[in-house]
This record gives structure tokens, sequence and C-alpha cells, in this order.
């Protein structure tokens, strides 16, 4: 085998997985792996899955089936299943698809090398449990200087302990645990040393965050933010997801105060009626969420909202939905992500009666869908004349075009062929089309 060995990785789900595959494949670059962009080139290929919904479980077998005759043509390539699926149904996974060599969850990346050279030697690996040991921690720290886009993404928070009647997470991801202060810290000196001007800080319940600080005390997300504040060539923060019931007072106070923490903000509701709220397990309500925008409203009026919401949950009735486009209405919001309910083996909600017809949940989705895409539009359209700033992150399709993300996560398209990338400029307005907008530098 040559030297320098291949590394494909697939990355499905959420933006933890994007993070957790750069890990991944710094820590097998120790073991002589360089990443490439094509599965037929790789010596290795790792599918880093996720188990949210039905149809993103799916995803993986049926790759795994067109990774078939790939194996077929070259049986030294490795095929490992990395992620949610991998915590969940590994063990099946692998008694069911011989050509999996490699079964890795979540909380067991640093592991990696290791079980790397054990499928070299043809053994098959399974490797699943929570271990003690902090997989951050253990992780090799970011490789050689390469550079860095503009905007990267940085865990701080990993799993959940909220057991939302419908959701996988809590049982893939594990119990709430936070990485130390100092270590977030250096890795975003790091990340700045490379380029990077922006951070999204990533949890699973990220505003759950509690560390321990360099100090001794325990660290909350706003003191976590306000000291990333500190680091001059770091110009932005953002985080995500939060949680409505862990958006403590210091965290909105900042969203006024720390000119560096973007005015956006993904809460996620589910649903606008108190009844499914409480089936749902969602230890929220609806005046308390209304409540709470209101406040994250007085401390910053123009910040953007986003929010998650599910339809079809068992037992939702027409009027359950009703209040649901009630609320979406009163919040008025920048951006939203919907979803159909999807029967998760091994959550609550599975075991419930009451399921919604298909053909209803499409519906409501669609009704659904409509309303927020009206206020998506509405948003964007009132950007229009207004200033913003904007941090340019790659050249856009028309020559001296370079494309951006606005304070509120817009893309911004704007002619400046003097940019350059991770340049952070003042931009005007001057249009909006469905899915970005156009402006001048001011
Ligand atoms: N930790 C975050 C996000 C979790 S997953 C939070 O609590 O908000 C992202 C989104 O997927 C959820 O907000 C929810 O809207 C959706 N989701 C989770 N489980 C689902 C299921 N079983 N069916 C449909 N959507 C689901
Ligand atoms: Fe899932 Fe609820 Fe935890 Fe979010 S808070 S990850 S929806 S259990
Ligand atoms: Fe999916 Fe796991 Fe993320 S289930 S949404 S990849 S935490």
């Amino acid at each position: 085998m040559s030297e320098t060995k291949k590394l494909y990785i697939r990355t499905y789900g959420c933006q933890m997985n994007v993070y957790d595959s750069e890990r991944m494949a710094e820590a097998l670059g120790g073991s002589g792996y360089t990443e490439v962009s094509s599965p037929e080139e790789a010596d290795m290929i790792l599918l880093n899955t996720c188990h949210i919904r039905e149809k993103a479980a799916e995803k993986v077998y049926s790759e795994l089936g067109r990774l078939r005759s790939l194996k077929n043509e070259k049986p030294e390539l490795k095929i490992g299943v990395a992620g949610c699926v991998a915590q969940a149904e590994g063990a099946e996974i692998m008694a069911r698809q011989p050509l999996v060599d490699l079964v890795v969850g979540p909380q067991s990346y640093h592991r990696l090398p290791d079980m790397e050279a054990r499928t070299r030697r043809g053994e098959k690996v399974l490797e699943t449990e929570f271990p003690e040991d902090d997989k951050f921690e253990t992780l090799k720290t970011r490789g050689p200087k390469a550079r860095r886009a503009p905007a990267a993404f940085l865990t701080v928070q990993e799993g959940c302990d909220k057991f939302c009647a419908f959701c996988v997470v809590p049982y893939t991801r594990g119990a709430e645990v936070s990485r130390p202060a100092d270590r977030i810290l250096a890795e975003a000196r790091d990340l700045v040393s490379r380029g990077v001007r922006e951070i999204t800080l990533l949890g699973q319940n990220v505003n759950a965050y509690h560390g321990s600080g360099p100090d001794g005390r325990d660290w909350g997300l706003a003191r976590l933010v306000r000291s990333l504040a500190e680091i001059d060539d770091l110009k932005r923060i953002r985080f995500t997801t939060s949680h409505p019931n862990d958006m403590e007072d210091d965290l909105i106070a900042a969203h006024g105060d720390c000119d560096k923490l973007m005015p956006y903000l993904h809460l996620p509701v589910q649903s606008g009626s108190n009844r499914i709220l409480k089936r749902m397990n969602r230890s929220h309500d609806r005046d308390s969420y209304l409540r709470l925008i209101e406040r994250i409203r007085a401390a910053r009026p123009d910040i953007a909202m986003s929010g998650d919401f599910i339809v079809g949950f068992p037992e939702e009735t027409d009027a359950d939905f009703q209040a649901t486009l009630d609320l979406v209405r009163e919040v008025n919001y920048a951006t939203a992500f919907t979803f159909k309910y999807s029967t998760r083996p091994g959550t609550p909600a599975a075991e419930r009666s009451g399921q919604v017809p298909p053909e209803v949940a499409a519906e409501r989705l669609g009704a659904l869908q409509a309303l927020l895409a009206e206020q998506q539009q509405a948003f964007m359209q009132g950007m229009v004349g207004r200033e913003v700033g904007v941090l340019f992150e790659k050249a856009g399709r028309h020559p001296g075009q370079m494309v951006g993300k606005s304070d509120y996560l817009h893309a911004v398209h704007v002619h400046g062929p003097a940019l350059k990338e991770g340049d952070l400029r003042r931009v005007r307005i001057t249009s909006a089309g469905p899915n970005s907008l156009a402006g001048e530098l001011v």
C-alpha cells in the first residue's frame, strides 16, 4: 500500500456532524490519511450518519448498497459507519452488512486511529460505548497549520438531557457534557490564527453549556461568549442550537451588549399548542416561549428569529395545528425548519396511539411552510435599503463578484474586485431575491 492513504467522508445530519467529520479527518491524518473528494479514490470511506428521522437513517443503507461494487473492485477498501445511526443500530449494521469493517459511535472518535489499524489486520471493529475518557481531550489537536475558511464550527457541548418524546438525540449522543472553557478558547485562537473570523459554537443544547472556567468556576455560555469576544481577530460569534428553557438572563443580555454576538437566534419551539407541547415533553409552553422572545427582542430589537417545527405529532388535531400557525404569526420568523413527525424506534412517542394520517401531516406541512416562506420573504425585502455587515467567504458566479454572509445569516452578493475572502465590510442591500440578497459596499 502507498505511504499516504486516502480518506473519503460523507457527512449527513446536523452541524455537529460537520464538525465531527473535520475532527475525524484530523485524527486519521496521524495515521497517514489525506482527505479526498470522491469515494472512488479512497482507501477508507466513512459515512457520518444521522438518525433524527426515518429518511435520514435510510440514506445509510442505500449508500452502503451503492458502495458494494466499489468494495468488490477493491477488496482492501475499508468502509466505516460513524455518527448517530452507528450509535443506534451499529451492532445490527455490522451483522447485516458484511461490507462494513468499522462502526464507531460519536463518543469514540478519538479511538479511530487504533480502530483503523485493527481493520488493516482484518478485524471487524465496533465501538459504541460511552467511554469515560473525553474524546475532545484525546483527539489530536488540529493538524498542521492549514488555512481555514472564514467561518468555522466549534463544538462546546454535546448530548441532551431533555428527552423530548419524539427525539433520538439523548440516546445517540448521551447525557449533556460541556468542554472546559480553556480548551475551547485555545481551539478558537488556533482557528483565528488560520484565518477564521466567525465561529459558530455548537451543541445539541448549546445554551445548556456549563463548563469549568480557567478561574475554576462554572462558566455558562454567556461567560464563554464574552471571553471569546476578547480575541481581537475573531469578528463574529454565533451559537446553535438553543433550548428555550436554557436561555438565561446573562445570555439574553449578551445579545444586547456584545457587539460580536450576531443578531440571529435559532430557538426551536416545535408546536404552538400547549397540549402537544406537553405530550412532546418540551417543558416550556406557548406563553413562556412568547414571553422569552419578547425579552430577547427587548435586548436586541433587530434579532432574526429562527425555529424548528414538527407537524403531525401523535394526536395533533386541526385546532392544535392552528395554534402553531397562530404562534408563527405572533413571532414572525426570519427563517425556520419544518418537519413531518417521524416515528423513531425506542422513543416514548413511538408507542403512542393517535398517529396522524400522512396526507393530513403533508397538508399541514404545506400550510406551515407557505406561512413561513411569506415571513422569510418579508424579512428579506425589509433588508433592502439597510446597511449590514457582510463577511465575505467566496467568489461569486460573475467576474469580480464576492459572496458573503450578513449579520442575519443571509447570503449577500456584492460586486467588489478588491474584496478578499475573510473581509468583513459594511454593505448597503439593494435588492432581495428568493434565497439571497444583493448589495454594494459603503
Ligand atoms: N437540540 C435541538 C435540535 C434537535 S434535532 C433542539 O432541541 O431543538 C433538530 C430538529 O429535528 C428538532 O428541533 C425537531 O424539530 C426535529 N426532529 C427531531 N426529532 C424528530 C422526529 N422524530 N420527527 C420529525 N422531526 C424531528
Ligand atoms: Fe432532541 Fe429535545 Fe434534546 Fe432537542 S431538546 S435534542 S429535540 S430531546
Ligand atoms: Fe442527526 Fe445525530 Fe445531529 S441524529 S441531527 S446527526 S445529533
